[in-house]
Parts: structure tokens; sequence; C-alpha cells
């Protein structure tokens, strides 16, 4: 039987930080509301000139791939799950794949989008191709630059104090022990709008309405960005967090819960939980839920903010890194995000 362990880890972040203070000079915000809502204190930013999603996942990737001892022509796949890619297409795969200077092995790019739980739906689709034998080494990444997108006026306050760049990369590969136990994943689309990026985009205003966009404002360009979206500024993100907040903390533990039980274990088998880190007070409800100690669950986000696809891949990394994960421990991961989508993975180290 083939299963999928974890050979290689690394992550990037920017040099650059940004502290809770930076921000209180281009919004209405404070240190204390951040901290006491979210937990952040800083988080890095790209730098606009020299860096992009895919060369902050190019750097993750190469310390991955130097941790596992595997060499560029011997990965059979790419996976990249980014809600903030250089281009709209192509995916940053290919992109990545050219950056790490891999094209002449021509081995396929997939780009998959799933947003906080992007590396968790990443992890189960490369475990399936290792399971069946497909491919037998495979390079996963979750990289994000929130950083270039998002509304630094009080007006997007809400959303732009979380959010931090970096990139996180694994190395799967084939094993004839367990690896990966289990993975769920789940979706639910009835709030998509809810945590979303709209505009610019192919909707044409069918979903959401001709006022809002003014789609019928050809002169400038067809429906896909319109001088109406232009002029009110509508090219931010938007969150309803309370609604976004109050869903994770039910479906955290329910999808940790549905994996222990899928493979007979329970919470306290857990050595090691890395949840995405969403905000502090998320992940530390649902250490509460499932009972654990400080010491057994990885949080960052104090120093990293909220990097969507990365968060988990450089949390897993840190703590890796840090000596908290050791040979034969059961480490869980779970996320929860935008679509809704959520899942979580089991993994015996
Ligand atoms: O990884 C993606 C998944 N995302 C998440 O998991 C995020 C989940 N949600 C959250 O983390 C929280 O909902 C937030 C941190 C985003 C917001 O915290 P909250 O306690 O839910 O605040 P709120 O949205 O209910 O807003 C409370 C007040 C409002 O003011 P009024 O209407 O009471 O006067 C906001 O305008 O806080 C205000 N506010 C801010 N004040 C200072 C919102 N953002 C800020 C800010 N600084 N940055």
């Amino acid at each position: 039987m083939n299963y999928t362990k974890i050979a290689g880890l690394g992550y990037y972040v920017p040099e650059n930080i940004v502290r809770n203070e930076d921000l209180v000079n281009l919004m209405d915000t404070s240190d204390e509301w951040i901290i006491e809502r979210t937990g952040i204190e800083e988080r890095r930013y790209g730098s606009r000139m020299k860096e992009t999603t895919t060369t902050m996942a190019a750097k993750a990737s190469e310390l991955a791939l130097e941790r596992a001892g595997v060499d560029k022509k011997d990965i059979d796949f790419i996976i990249f799950a980014t809600l903030s890619p250089d281009y709209f297409f192509p995916g940053c795969g290919v992109l990545v794949q050219r950056e790490l200077k891999m094209t002449e092995y021509e081995a396929p790019a997939l780009d998959i989008r799933n947003q906080c739980s992007g590396f968790i739906y990443g992890l189960s689709i490369a475990d399936q191709f290792i399971k069946t034998g497909q491919y037998r080494n495979i390079l996963l990444i979750g990289a994000e630059m929130h950083s270039m997108g998002l509304d630094f006026t009080t007006r997007g306050r809400n959303v732009s104090v979380i959010f931090g760049d970096g990139a996180g990369a694994a190395v799967l590969q084939r094993s004839d022990e367990p690896g990966i136990l289990q993975t769920c994943l789940h979706s639910n689309g009835t709030h998509a709008e809810e945590l979303a990026f709209i505009n610019p985009g192919s909707h044409s205003g069918y979903h959401l309405g001709v006022e809002r966009f003014g789609y019928d404002d050809r002169k400038y360009g067809g429906t896909f960005l319109t001088q109406k979206m232009w002029e009110d500024e509508d090219y931010y993100p938007n969150m309803n967090g309370q609604l976004v907040f109050k869903t994770a903390v039910t479906k955290f533990p329910e999808v940790i819960n549905e994996a222990l039980n899928m493979q007979g274990l329970s919470a306290s088998d857990i050595n090691m939980l890395i949840p995405h880190q969403a905000n502090l007070r998320i992940s530390q409800f649902v250490q509460r839920q499932l009972k654990l100690r400080d010491d057994q669950v990885w949080n960052n986000i104090q120093r990293f903010g909220n990097t969507t696809a990365a968060s988990i891949p450089i949390a897993l990394t840190e703590a890796w890194e840090a000596g908290k994960i050791k040979e034969g421990d059961l480490v869980c991961l779970a996320a929860f995000g935008s679509g809704f989508t959520w899942g979580s993975a089991l993994i015996r180290w």
C-alpha cells in the first residue's frame, strides 16, 4: 500500500515587518483593538518592487526541496494554492515551475483556490495521486501576497489589519508507511460573498445586480472592470467577520472530530494541532473544545497575521523547526475560510 509522507518543509516571509502601530497611520484603528480581537501584533508585507506570490513560493520551495533531499527533476507534480496569484491567468503553478528553473522537466502544475483551506485541499489531492501510485514526489505550495490588494483606509480596516504575506511549501513523497492518515474536505457556497474578492470578475452583475456593478458601462472595456467599480473603489476584499467567526468555531472542531472518528482516534491522541491562522481567538476556542494544552497548538498569527493558504505550511514548518513535532506524533491540520470551504488532515509523523 502506498502512503504519503511529508519529506521536506520550508517557508518564506518577506523582511518588511508591519506592526499594528504602522497601520494606525493609515486608518482609524489601534494596537489594542487588533490585539484584543485577533491576537495579531505584526505581519509581513512583500516588496512591491521585488516580490510576488510566485517569488516567495519559490524561496519556500527551494528550502523544502533541499530538506527533502529531492532533486527538482524528480518532482512529478506541482500543486499551488493561492487566492492572490501574480496573474488572473495563467496560475502560479507554471510560474513557480519557471522560477525554480524546472521547465525542462515539464511536470504538470495544478492551481487550486480554496482560500484558507487551500493547503489542506492540496494535501488531499496530492495524497490521492500518491496513493494510486501515479506520482512519487509532489511539491505542494501555499503562498499569498495580500498586501497588494487590501484597502488601507478605515473602510477596509476589518479586513486589512488581519492579512499578511508569506509562503510555505511541502515535498510530499510516496512511502510504505503512513504518513497522511486522513483528509476531510467540505464546502458550502451559501455565503460565498460574505468573505470574497468580487471585482474585477466575470459575474457581470448576474448574481449581485446591475446597480452595484454598473455592468452596462461597456465603453470602459466590457463588464469585467467597469468605470463604476473604479470610481467607487469597489475592488477590495470584503468580509462579514462575525458570520465567518461564528461558522469557523463550529466547523473547526466538527471537521477535526470527523477525521479523528474515521481513524478511530480521539482529540486526546493529537500531539500537535496546526490550525489555519485566521484569528488567535478562533484557535484558542478550538483548543478549549478539544481540551488541548498550549504546547499542543502552534500559533504564529501574532507575528505573521493571516496568510491564508500559506498559514498552515508556515506554521507546520515552524513547529517542526522548533522540534515540537517528533517521529510517531499525530499531527492535525485544520482550516476554515472563504467559500465557505474547510477541511482537516491527520498525519502520523
Ligand atoms: O482566514 C479567513 C477567515 N477569516 C476569519 O476567520 C475572520 C473571522 N472574523 C474575525 O476575526 C472578526 O470578526 C474580526 C477580527 C474580523 C472583527 O472582529 P469583531 O469583533 O467581529 O468586530 P466587528 O466586525 O463586529 O466590528 C466591531 C466594531 C465595529 O465598529 P462599531 O460598528 O461597533 O462602531 C467595526 O467598525 O469594530 C470596528 N472595527 C474596527 N475598529 C478598529 C472593525 N475593524 C476595526 C479595526 N480597528 N481594524
